[in-house]
């Protein structure tokens, strides 16, 4: 495949954006019941959380704040590259609040062990983790995963937010990249 050119025949849909919205609706409740009564912080881990963060946090019937923070992920690559560095961070502070953080995909998991490590060094009250899709294969994460959309395999997908080289962020549900 061309760098930057994405043609239909590449992909094949494994998620449809029906079956992607009645989950989020579900997690948003699990979340709402599990912290009723207390106030929430979601922060979503740029740039694919974006429509799943967008849908979830709708679906959550709690007062809560919201901010992201950007990490870079591979690059122009599909295989991850273990690095991971913040482009962006939030201002405020998570001190003695409750972090939901949502990450789209959760691949090898390193991300989220860098991402975990630095907010509790910020001594918030509690910190879970919220991840649409899962790829239980190759992960190494530290952490639990407290609500999780789907369990999918060691595929490359995109859509609902996720990027195959910058594009098909803003396809409603999600493709695997067909093996070539
Ligand atoms: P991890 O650190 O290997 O768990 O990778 C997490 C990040 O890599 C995600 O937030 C995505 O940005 C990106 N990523 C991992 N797998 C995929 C995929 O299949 N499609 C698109 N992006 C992915």
């Amino acid at each position: 495949m061309e760098k930057g050119k994405v043609r239909e025949g590449d992909f094949e849909e494994v998620i449809t954006a029906r079956d992607i919205g009645q989950r989020v609706i579900d997690m948003g409740q699990r979340i709402t019941q599990d912290y009723a009564g207390e106030t929430l912080t979601v922060i979503g881990a740029l740039k694919g959380c974006f429509m799943f963060m967008a849908d979830l946090v709708r679906a959550i019937d709690l007062p809560l704040h919201v901010d992201f923070i950007e990490v870079s992920s591979y690059g122009d690559s599909t295989e991850s590259s273990g690095v991971v560095k913040i482009t962006k961070d939030f201002k405020h502070s998570i001190e003695n609040e409750h972090v939901l953080l949502v990450e789209d995909i959760i691949d090898t998991g390193l991300t989220l062990n860098y991402l975990m490590e630095i907010f509790e060094l910020r001594n918030p009250k509690s910190l879970k983790i919220a991840a649409l899709l899962v790829k239980e294969e190759k992960q190494k994460l530290k952490y639990p995963i407290s609500y999780r959309g789907f369990n999918i395999d060691d595929d490359f997908v995109v859509g609902y937010g996720m990027d195959y080289k910058g594009f098909c962020r803003n396809i409603g549900s999600i493709h695997r990249l067909r093996d070539k």
